[in-house]
Parts: structure tokens; sequence; C-alpha cells
């Protein structure tokens, strides 16, 4: 498919209560087979009608994604996610009921009518239903299932508002509703339930505890908590380099103080090479950076709003012009296992362990 230039429009439009005349031009321009920038409650999609072949095949020319990483299919009910599937285990239905609208996406055997292109030739499609007015009331307006991938160039960090989306995409798609920050900032869990046991494909929002307490359980899929390079992974898009920022991100893990000692050594280093020094830290541990840019992720006690400020810091430091950047690991729990999982994507393999002195 040639790249044709498009004018990209943005929409402003109410996040609690999105107003039907303000969507209509997005909702007219999806079934027309165009591309709409769209919040969710992870970070903003870029949709495209989910059954015309064509409209789909221009999402991964305007992202540039490879053709064999398929996407999900947004849906605005239960029932709408039924007609895209087959052979629907008990354990999905529970997980749907429990927490759709929601960061959950359920992979499952595919119904037959769903286009090749949307699930890569895969036998599965993943589909969610997320929890934004705005989403929701798009699907219902455009009367179709969304594809939508996340709506950055690919490669690059996930965007949680609508300045990432036209950072990357302004002038390869059609519209963008700007509705503000989004509220969880990392991309949905992904769960393949074509499968017993069920397989964790990708942490996010609804962490693994959640998951196996409603359904028991579940398998974690290599690449989900290592940096394990794989090539065959379940789960396409996690042989793809992700969520990089324009410097190299160096990743520190380990125990709080130590973890923060071998920062400052390594700022030390860098600084004596003549680099400009990016440090991606917390609030605890801000003041202890003598850094050219430190940016604070928020506090180690809340780690949810670490998340959700995840992907903008990482854009930040592009913007600051630093050559690299050091970012402090979290504990992997809860949440902490999605921030980990991209922080450790984002290093692509540039990872330094700390030692407890205790244990190791
Ligand atoms: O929160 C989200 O999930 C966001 C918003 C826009 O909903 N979307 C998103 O899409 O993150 P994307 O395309 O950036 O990530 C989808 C992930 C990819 O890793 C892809 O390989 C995987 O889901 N995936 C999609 N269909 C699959 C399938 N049938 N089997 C296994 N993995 C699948
Ligand atoms: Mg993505």
């Amino acid at each position: 498919m040639t790249e044709a230039r498009r004018q990209t429009e943005v929409l402003q439009v109410n996040t609690r209560c999105p107003a039907a005349a303000d969507l209509l031009p997005a909702a007219l321009a999806l079934k027309a087979g165009g591309l709409v920038a769209f919040p969710t409650e992870t970070v903003y999609g870029l949709g495209a009608d989910a059954t015309n072949p064509a409209a789909v095949a221009a999402i991964f020319v305007a992202k540039g994604r490879p053709a064999d990483n398929p996407l999900i299919v947004h849906v605005a009910s239960v029932d709408a996610a039924l007609a895209l599937t087959q052979d629907v285990p008990a354990a999905a239905r529970v997980l749907m009921q429990r927490f759709w609208p929601g960061p959950l996406t359920l992979v499952l055997p595919r119904a037959a009518g769903v286009p090749d292109i949307v699930t890569a030739g895969l036998a599965t499609v993943a589909v969610r239903m997320p929890d934004h007015p705005v989403a929701l009331a798009l699907i219902q307006q455009a009367g179709v299932p969304l594809a939508a991938p996340s709506a950055n160039r690919s490669g690059r960090p996930s965007p949680t508002r609508a300045e990432h989306v036209l950072e990357d995409l302004d002038g390869r798609i059609d519209f963008v509703l700007d509705a503000g920050p989004t509220g969880v900032g990392l991309e949905s869990t992904v769960i393949d339930l074509s499968v017993d046991p069920p397989v964790l494909l990708r942490p996010g929002g609804i962490t693994t505890e959640m998951l196996c307490a409603a359904i028991g359980p579940i398998l974690i899929s290599p690449g989900v908590d290592d940096d394990h390079a794989v090539d065959r992974p379940a789960s396409p898009g996690l042989k793809y380099a992700h969520y990089a920022p324009q410097a190299e991100l160096v990743l520190v893990e380990g125990p709080f103080t130590r973890m923060v000692d071998v920062v400052r050594e390594l700022i030390h280093e860098y600084r004596q090479e003549g680099r400009r020094v990016g440090v991606l830290a917390s609030h605890e541990s801000r003041g202890q950076y003598a850094a050219t840019v430190v940016l604070e992720l928020g506090s180690r006690q809340q780690p949810a709003q670490m998340a959700a400020a995840l992907f903008a810091c990482l854009r930040a430091f592009d913007h600051h012009g630093v050559d690299v950047i050091i970012a402090e690991g979290v504990p992997p729990d809860g949440i902490g296992q999605a921030i980990m999982n991209r922080l450790r994507k984002a290093a692509g393999g540039r990872i330094c362990r700390v030692e407890d002195p205790q244990t190791g």
C-alpha cells in the first residue's frame, strides 16, 4: 500500500460525557475506512474498522508495524466479543464479567469472519472492552469493532496524551480524539485463554495476582519477567524492540539503597565520558542524583502513579536531548510487574542487576 499523506484533525472531546456530535466526524471516517486515534483507559489507540481489511492494512502502514504482529479488536459489549470468537472457555467468561470494561485483553479462538490481517493469520484473536467513555461511545457510533494498536510509531513508547500521538503520527492518520491524559498509562494485560492453563503474554493494569484470584493458576510467558529474547514467542509482539526513547536506556534492578549507589556510580562514569545523562528516579531518590536531567516517576509508595507517568517521562527525555538514560527498577509485584516489563524492553538488554548484600 502506498503511504498517502493525510490531513490529521484534532477533535477535543469531553472525557466523561462525550457528545455524539463531537465524535461524528471520527465515526464517519471509521465507517469509510479511515484511521482515528482515540483515548482508552490504558493508552491512546489507533483505530480502524476491524471488518475492513484495507482499513486495517492502513494501520500497519501508518505505524510502520511489522505485518506479523496482530492487533487487538476493541468492542463495546461482551456480546460483540463473543461474535468475534468461538469455543470460549468458562475462565474467559469469568474474566469478562469481572474485569470488563477494563485493561484486560483476552486471546481466544477466532470466529470465521475475522479478517486475516487483524490476527496476522493466527487462529486466535485478541479482544478487549476498554473502560473509557470516549472509546466506548466511538465504537458504538462507528457501529463496528475497532482494531487498534497503541497509537505510536512502531518501537516508540505508547502515547498517553494526544500530543504524543501527533508527535508520531501527524499527517499519517485522519483524526485524533483528544480527551486528555489516559489513566492506567501502560497497555492492557494480555492473557491467552486458547490454551489450558491460560498464559499471561503481557502484564498490565489487571495484575497477575488479580487474574489468579479470579481463575486460579496461570502460566507466565517467557519474556514477561525477564529480558529473554524469544525466537518463537507466544505473542508476536514480544519479539520486537519496544518503548524505546531516542537515547539508550540502562535499567538498574535491586534493593533500593544499593540500587541508588549504583545509579550514582553510573552517572559519574557516564559524565566523565562527557555524556549527557538522564535519570528516571523516584520521589524518594531524586535528590541523590547529580545528572544532566532527573525526572521523577512518582513515589515508590504509589506504583500506579509511576505506571501512569512512565511513557510520558520516556518521551520527555527525547526533548531534553540526553545521550543515555539510567532508570531505577521497582519491586516487580502488582502493577510493578508491568512497569518492570516495559523498562526491561526499553533497556533492550542493558540491565544492571545489583545483588542484595545479605543474600548475594
Ligand atoms: O491497552 C492496550 O492494549 C492498547 C489500547 C489501545 O487498547 N493497545 C495495545 O495494542 O497495546 P498493541 O498492538 O500495541 O499491543 C497488542 C499486543 C501485541 O503484543 C500483540 O502481539 C498481542 O497484543 N496480540 C494481539 N493479538 C494476538 C493474538 N491473537 N495472539 C497473541 N498475541 C496477540
Ligand atoms: Mg503497542
